[in-house]
């Protein structure tokens, strides 16, 4: 088969490599029909993760045909369309008990495109089937809830529940990349006050007022906090959301809030950053962290079933699967391409997307 493999920090190629093999009972192959870039990918090509071997096939979202499955496994069967999170889950540890699947302790958590290989390939082995793949309602395309597998529930967890998002709530989101703007897709569920987006580029700031931010901040040309201030009579914002993972933003997103106000930071942090607790401890602040564990895949997916959550505006790119190559060189450059996510599809998703529109026609 072909997929893409990692060889190593500016090393990437599609390359042919063996089709993957049940190896335990409890695992499925699945034939990769859509799937999808991260900028975690782009991370781990930078040579930041370094617990990611050269050799590893990349990607941790996707949507795919079952074609195979292990003894152990009695909840999905070949041609079952499937969702595979970013997240696996033993389904038996005490975290995965606690719908923790990001602590998992049983061979879980993140380990698609990360530990093992991944989902930007021809097909995959799926370890922990029964636990770790949501089946795909016949009324959603694979586009519809290929960004469940990572952006959306992460901005939902990390950000909206452990910030606690409360109706009439001003939420500042630092940072609209995919997370940030995820974030305030997700935080609308819980009818904010305001929603104040706040990130160096421009064109971030054009989408995040598409997904339904009321104010912007350019906080490279203007003062944010003092932005902030005004919106709120001087207190400060109910919630914010850190969705870059510099120390900057950060210290921003705490100096965001109110007194009893809430940080939740999303950003993955690569450095230490200094926590002003000299002014901070005085202000009743909540600070959370967190990785996503995906527990709110099956509540988000019915919320797009039922036409209040609609990812569609993610997908700003469409490349065959076999593309993969130059649909990360469109990712990367998004200041250039405006690439929010790029989707890749296998010959069956670009099938069904035609079938669709004939549909679509007919109708
Ligand atoms: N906690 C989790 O489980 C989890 C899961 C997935 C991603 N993440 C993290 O979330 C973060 C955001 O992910 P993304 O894919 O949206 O990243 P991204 O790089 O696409 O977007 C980041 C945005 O931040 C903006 N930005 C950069 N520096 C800034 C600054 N000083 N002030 C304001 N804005 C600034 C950029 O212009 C960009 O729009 C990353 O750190 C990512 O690793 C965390
Ligand atoms: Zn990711
Ligand atoms: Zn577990």
């Amino acid at each position: 088969m072909k997929a893409l493999v990692y060889h190593g920090p500016g090393q990437r190629g599609w390359d042919t490599i063996d089709d993957p093999t049940i190896i335990d009972p409890t695992d499925a192959i699945v034939r990769i029909d859509t799937s999808t870039i991260c900028g975690t990918d782009l991370h781990i090509l930078k040579g930041d993760v370094p617990e990611t071997t050269p050799g590893t096939v990349l990607g941790h979202e996707a949507v795919g045909t079952v074609q195979e499955v292990g003894a152990g496994v009695s909840t999905v069967a070949p041609g079952d369309r499937v969702l595979m999170s970013c997240v696996s889950s033993c389904g038996r540890c005490r975290y995965c008990k606690e719908g923790r699947y990001g602590q998992c302790l049983g061979g879980g958590g993140w380990i698609f495109g990360h530990l093992i290989n991944g989902l930007q390939a021809e097909y995959a082995r799926v370890p922990f089937a029964e636990h770790s793949v949501y089946k795909v309602p016949d009324q959603l395309t694979d586009e519809q809830v290929l960004f469940l597998a990572d952006i959306l529930p992460t901005s939902y967890e990390v950000g909206v529940l452990n910030g606690m998002v409360r109706p009439g709530d001003t939420v500042a989101i630092v940072g609209a990349g995919p997370i940030g703007l995820a974030a305030i897709l997700t935080a609308r569920l819980y009818t904010p006050g305001l929603i104040v987006a706040i990130d160096l580029a421009d064109s971030r700031l054009q989408s995040a007022r598409r997904f339904g931010a009321d104010t912007t901040i350019n906080n490279g040309s203007e003062d944010a906090v003092a932005k902030v201030m005004e919106l709120t009579d001087g207190l400060g914002a109910d919630v914010a959301f850190e969705a870059v993972g510099v120390p900057q933003t950060f210290e921003l997103a705490t100096e965001l809030i109110r007194p009893g106000g809430r940080v939740a930071n999303i950003g993955v942090h690569g450095r230490s950053v200094e926590l002003h607790l000299e002014k901070l401890w005085i202000r009743d602040v909540t600070i959370t962290t967190g990785l996503v564990d995906t527990f709110s895949i099956p509540q988000l997916m019915r919320l797009i079933v039922s036409g209040r959550l609609d990812p569609s505006l993610f997908a700003t790119h469409r490349f065959a699967l076999g593309e993969t190559m130059s649909a990360y060189d469109t990712f990367a450059d998004a200041a250039n391409t405006g690439a929010l996510k790029v989707v890749l599809q296998g010959t069956q998703a670009s099938r069904r997307a035609v079938d669709a529109e004939r549909v679509a026609a007919v109708a």
